[in-house]
């Protein structure tokens, strides 16, 4: 949520950082803006909208050549998506623009103080009271090198709430200051060239070298001095290196017409890579940095699984099999209502937190609380170095690559398979299940790409439906046991994507109620179980008949082999058989298409749509 961009090096800032909010536009579209210092006077270009216009006016009225820049790309909070509001915010002698990403919870008072010293305002945002502060902190900083940091130190003890903050002064032409709490910021670090980003894809056409910047610290890049990080207290501090594990291609469209439709046609590859490597000799999973011994795997008597969105849907999923091979009580609860209402955890609490970005504010506020509780966090995190896994106690990663896309696709499927792996890999510490049983299901998981890809090519009905259903205004989507939360997340992919109203059920649910609301013509999609599962099987194909009884148009995803839904489906979507609980892996991939699909023949934006941003970095 909000994209951040600087560039100190040798190369002109304007077309780095441009292109960094090209990358980085994902994280928010309500406005663009960019600043540079050349020849000691800061400039500055902001607009409302995409990234587009931004850059169609600076075509129009072009900034300076820099070597020094900040961009930034917007998804608002405080204040509405106008130019005014737009980042950079100046300081009222203009001597200092600031770009954030976050909420200043505070900033009211301080709005308040720095009015009453006369200064006025030119937008409604919480970000604009940083410029005036840090101007006025720079004037009372002691003279000499690090006179922005230390300017920023000063007000960054002031703030409350979420921040990344990074500034440009035209005192300080070659220099470079950040700061963050709980918001993601990383510095990428090229030769003799410096780039920062809330996240690795704004420099990684640059460099793949990053440093790691921690909670509450101060970044302060210079073109002479280099990089050096300190505390809000001023203490220096060694940033964590890392290098980024995939490069600028996985961050392109590569002939795709959507990054969606390539994230959903890489979901096989990104499904192996998750399952790759995981398995030590002895059929131990291998976590990717455990703090957690056996011994605390063993005492654990219930687990939560928290998060948000789609991740939730993934967290509802891993209920059925982590109960299932662990035989422990799961409850899985949406991060945002998690730590309001005052969950029942202590240290033989396993909260396991889901989250593609690593970046969620609503899931990093469950993870503190969980841990001042003295639980234990296990994260499943997609972004290598992002808070969320940086703060769990274990953490196992999906090895999905970068996801643009705004609506979570691959990331999706790579934590349901992290999932199972958490699930295997407690019932087998303790002692619930055998190395071979657990191989055995392993052996399932490794037929998932193939059985995912086996499906990718089974897509064209499904684009044909999409398009014959460009019209619809609302749609249900119903399913039982593990099928019901991938039921939810068709409906939301349909909402968020193609702005049709949409609702998942549990199909015995419907005759409760929901089902008054269908009538003739209403498009219902049945996720429907295995015929393995004769019950649930069975039960399932009288739900169809009873909406279709009602006049509804059936949309029926079921297992190859299964005939006996044929009579009242007026659409057939075979996926290959695949084990229950597993399942979702393959169900949910025609979903996907569906609501692509159907949002493309409306004429939207299929990466970026309305009101969304990707990793939302506010509670
Ligand atoms: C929907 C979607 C969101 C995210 C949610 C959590 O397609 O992408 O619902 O799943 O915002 O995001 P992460 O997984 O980054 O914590």
């Amino acid at each position: 949520m909000c994209g951040i961009v600087g560039y100190v090096g040798p190369k002109d800032a304007r077309d780095v950082v441009l292109e960094g909010l090209r990358r980085l536009e994902y994280r928010g579209y309500d406005s663009a803006g960019i600043a540079v210092v050349a020849d000691g006077q800061l400039s500055s270009a902001k607009k409302a909208g995409k990234l587009a216009n931004l850059e169609k006016l600076l075509a129009d009225q072009p900034l300076p050549a820099a070597t020094v820049g900040i961009g930034h790309t917007r998804w608002a909070t405080h204040g509405g998506p106008t130019d005014r509001n737009a980042h950079p915010h100046l300081s009222a002698d203009g001597t200092v623009a600031v770009i954030h990403n976050g909420i200043i919870e505070n900033f009211a008072a301080l709005r308040a103080e720095c009015e009453s010293a006369g200064v006025e305002f030119t937008s409604e945002t919480d970000t604009e009271v940083a410029a005036h502060l840090l101007a006025a902190a720079y004037a009372a900083a002691p003279e000499g090198q690090g006179r922005l940091a230390e300017a920023m130190r000063v007000i960054c003890r002031r703030l409350e709430g979420a921040f990344t903050l990074v500034a440009t002064s035209a005192h300080e032409p070659d220099t470079l200051v950040a700061a963050r709490r709980s918001s993601p910021l990383v510095v990428g670090v090229g030769d003799g060239e410096y780039f920062l980003g809330s996240d690795v894809a704004a420099f990684i056409s640059h460099t793949r070298e990053a440093r790691e910047l921690g909670q509450d610290e101060v970044v302060e890049i210079d073109r002479h001095r280099g990089l050096s990080v300190t505390d809000f207290a001023g203490n220096p501090v060694e940033p964590k290196s890392y290098t980024v594990d995939w490069d600028a291609e996985a961050a392109e469209k590569g002939g795709y017409d959507w990054f969606m439709l390539k994230e959903i046609a890489e979901q096989p590859k990104a499904i192996a890579d998750t399952l790759l490597g995981r398995l030590g000799a002895n059929g131990e999973l291998v976590l990717d940095e455990v703090r957690l011994s056996d011994q605390d795997l063993r005492d654990i008597d219930k687990i939560f699984v928290v998060a948000c969105g789609t991740a939730y849907h993934a967290g509802l999923i891993a209920k059925y099999a982590i109960e299932h091979w662990t035989r422990i009580p799961v409850e899985v609860e949406v991060a945002s209502e998690f730590r309001y209402r005052d969950p029942v955890l202590d240290r033989s609490t396993l909260v396991v937190v889901v989250s593609q970005s690593g970046e969620t504010m609503d899931t990093l506020m469950a993870l503190r609380h969980a841990k001042d509780q003295k639980a234990r966090v296990l994260a499943i995190c997609n972004a290598n170095g992002s808070t969320i896994p940086r703060e769990s106690d274990a953490v196992l990663y999906t090895h999905a690559g970068p996801e643009i896309a705004v609506a979570s696709t691959k990331g999706f499927l790579t934590q349901l398979v992290a999932c199972y792996l958490v699930g295997l890999f407690l019932a087998q510490v303790r002692g619930i299940k055998y190395e071979d049983e657990v191989a055995t299901v392993v052996a399932e998981l490794r037929e998932l790409p193939a059985a995912v890809a086996k499906v990718l090519e089974q897509m064209e009905p499904v684009r044909e439906l999409g398009r014959s259903m460009a019209d619809a205004d609302r749609m249900l989507f119903l399913g039982r046991h593990v099928s019901f939360p991938v039921a939810l997340e068709g409906a939301l992919k349909l909402k968020e994507l193609a702005y049709i109203h949409a609702e998942g059920f549990a199909a015995g649910e419907l005759k409760h109620g929901p089902i008054a609301v269908v009538d003739e013509g209403t498009p219902v999609v049945i996720v429907v179980p295995p015929r393995a599962r004769d019950l649930l099987h069975a039960k399932v194909v009288s739900n169809i008949q009873e909406v279709r009884a009602r006049g509804a148009r059936t949309i029926v995803i079921a297992e190859e082999g299964d005939e006996d839904v044929v009579p009242y489906a007026d659409h057939v979507i075979r996926v290959p058989r695949t084990p229950t609980l597993l399942a979702p892996v393959v169900t949910t991939v025609p979903l996907q298409v569906l609501a692509c699909e159907i949002a493309d023949s409306r004429g939207l934006d299929v990466d970026q749509p309305r009101n969304l941003a990707k990793s939302v970095t506010v509670e």
